[in-house]
């Protein structure tokens, strides 16, 4: 089985979030299934720094403005086909912001220039005679691929992930020309969103198959709490549409090899990583539990409802070093509270390897999310032995087991799980995880739990194979 992925990040070459090293397992995951993946990304600056040997394996004139190429490439174990375009993609920073921190404006015609690439790839091949069966988008930047393949290459099979139905791609009705829409799918069953242009909803009407990162996370999107306007959409195709729940890269999130930490097989190794984090952040001692935040700050991660119910914790002992970045408002709302609380320490930006430190020192990990698709930080922390608190939400529901009364008796725990969220659940939450902390007889058991929980690929690298299968197979 031959797969082409459309994704607009990946890593380790380019991250913004989650979708990246989702992006970058896919492959790894899928190989033991018969699957051959390709993943299609924009020759972004840093991407094309990255890449050593290239061949041009196509070249699309006219796209979207100038001309591009298809180079087939690898690096770091992915077998990649990098549109180069310099039009459109040789710009520095971030994937889709330019300077001023605002969108790219012509981010419509950018991305519909990846899934127009998808589509020709499908169509006609590249040169040494690879094309795949079937196209996997990932989010709203290769939402237009299964409309493009609808119309230019009706015989290839299309698969969309919604990572984060947040991002919905929309653009004004003018630029149809511009995105290769044809004004006739203007309307509510194709590219129309209230008066807009989404390229998200396009795919999700033009898509064979749909799936998003959690099982929870799919049946919420039905809901008009998370389906952010697409919910009625979703609806109509439930039975396309299938929760498949995110793994981690357990080579590159490994205690026992990880060369950033002092390496450990059991939960006890951790007591050097934390008298090292401690440090690093210029942290106090105290009885209570060494939490950690790693995090892009938006308002979908909840975490100003965490500075509400800080207390919780600054007065039982605990303490927080957070890692994060985002938007400005809340960056300084954390600074904030670092300059009040002496048991808060606060690191403004992304930083990969730090983020391995945390993990590995602290005692648990807060996330607090308005939703969370999947997320992945939750996972590290398992790994790590770093008891998460999370949101009763999405892919935290999935994976974490609640320390209530019964999880502990039962000796089966591995976090805590806040519902509803609201910062006096979360006050609660964090003052049952501080006396959690002082039982050393739960914590070490829930700490081994954790550890214990299976978090790679395994069974959704076999449940996408058979998705990819079934798709395949039917007419
Ligand atoms: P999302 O994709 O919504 O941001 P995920 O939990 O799925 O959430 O993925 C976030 C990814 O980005 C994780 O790999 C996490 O470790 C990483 N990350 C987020 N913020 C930072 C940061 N400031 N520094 C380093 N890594 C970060
Ligand atoms: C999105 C979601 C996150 C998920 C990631 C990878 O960024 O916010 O929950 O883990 O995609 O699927």
């Amino acid at each position: 089985m031959k797969v082409l992925s459309v994704a607009s990040e990946c890593a380790p070459l380019i991250k913004t979030g989650g979708l990246a090293d989702v992006a970058g397992a896919l492959p790894a995951a899928l190989a033991p299934h018969g699957c051959t993946i390709k993943t299609l990304l924009p020759g972004y600056p840093k991407v094309m720094d990255q890449i050593a040997e290239t061949e041009v394996v196509a070249t699309l004139p006219d796209l979207f403005g100038g001309n591009g190429r298809i180079l087939a490439a690898t690096a770091a174990g992915l077998d990649l086909l990098i549109l180069d375009a310099p039009h459109l993609f040789m710009r520095d920073g971030s994937p889709y912001l330019g300077p001023d921190g605002r969108d790219w404006p012509d981010n419509p015609e950018r991305f519909a220039a990846l899934s127009w690439a998808a589509m020709l790839i499908a169509r006609d091949g590249v040169e040494d005679g690879w094309k795949p069966d079937i196209v996997h988008g990932h989010d709203w930047q290769a939402g237009l691929a299964p409309y493009y393949l609808r119309r230019h290459s009706p015989g290839t099979k299309s698969v969309l992930s919604i990572h984060n139905i947040a991002f919905q791609g929309l653009a004004p009705p003018w630029r149809l020309n511009s995105m290769r829409i044809d004004a006739s799918d203007f309307h509510p069953n194709s590219a129309e969103y209230y008066g807009q242009i989404s390229a998200l909803k396009t795919g999700l009407l033009n898509a064979d198959k749909l799936t998003t990162v959690s099982p929870t996370y799919a049946r919420e999107l039905l809901t008009e709490e998370f389906g952010m306007g697409l919910q009625g959409v979703l609806r109509d195709r439930r039975d396309d549409l299938v929760g498949i729940l995110n793994g981690i890269d357990l080579d590159a999130w490994n205690p026992e090899t990880d060369p950033e930490i002092r390496t450990y097989r059991t939960p006890k190794g951790k007591a050097p990583n934390k008298i090292a984090l401690q440090e690093e952040f210029g942290l106090p001692d105290g009885d209570g539990p060494l939490c950690i935040v790693v995090s892009r700050l938006t308002e979908q991660k909840g975490l100003d409802l965490l500075i509400d119910a800080l207390p919780a914790l600054t007065e039982n002992g605990g303490r927080l070093a957070l890692l994060g970045s985002g938007q400005p408002e809340l960056e300084s709302a954390w600074q904030s509270c670092a300059a009040r609380f002496a048991n808060v320490s606060v690191k403004l930006g992304y930083d990969e390897a730090l983020s391995h430190r945390m993990m590995a020192g602290a005692d648990a990990i807060l996330i607090p999310s308005r939703f969370e698709p999947c997320g992945l930080t939750q996972l590290y922390g398992l790994r790590y032995g770093t008891i998460p608190v999370v949101a009763l939400t999405g892919g935290l529901a999935d994976t974490v087991i609640n320390a209530s009364d019964a999880g502990v008796k039962a000796g089966v725990a591995t976090g805590l799980t806040i519902s509803p969220l609201t910062a006096d659940c979360l006050h609660d939450g964090l003052l049952r995880l501080c006396s959690l902390f002082s039982d050393s007889k739960v914590w070490t058991k829930m700490r081994r739990n954790a550890m214990r929980h299976s978090v790679g690929w395994e069974s959704s690298g076999a449940a996408y194979a058979a998705l990819y299968k079934d798709l395949a197979d039917s007419t």
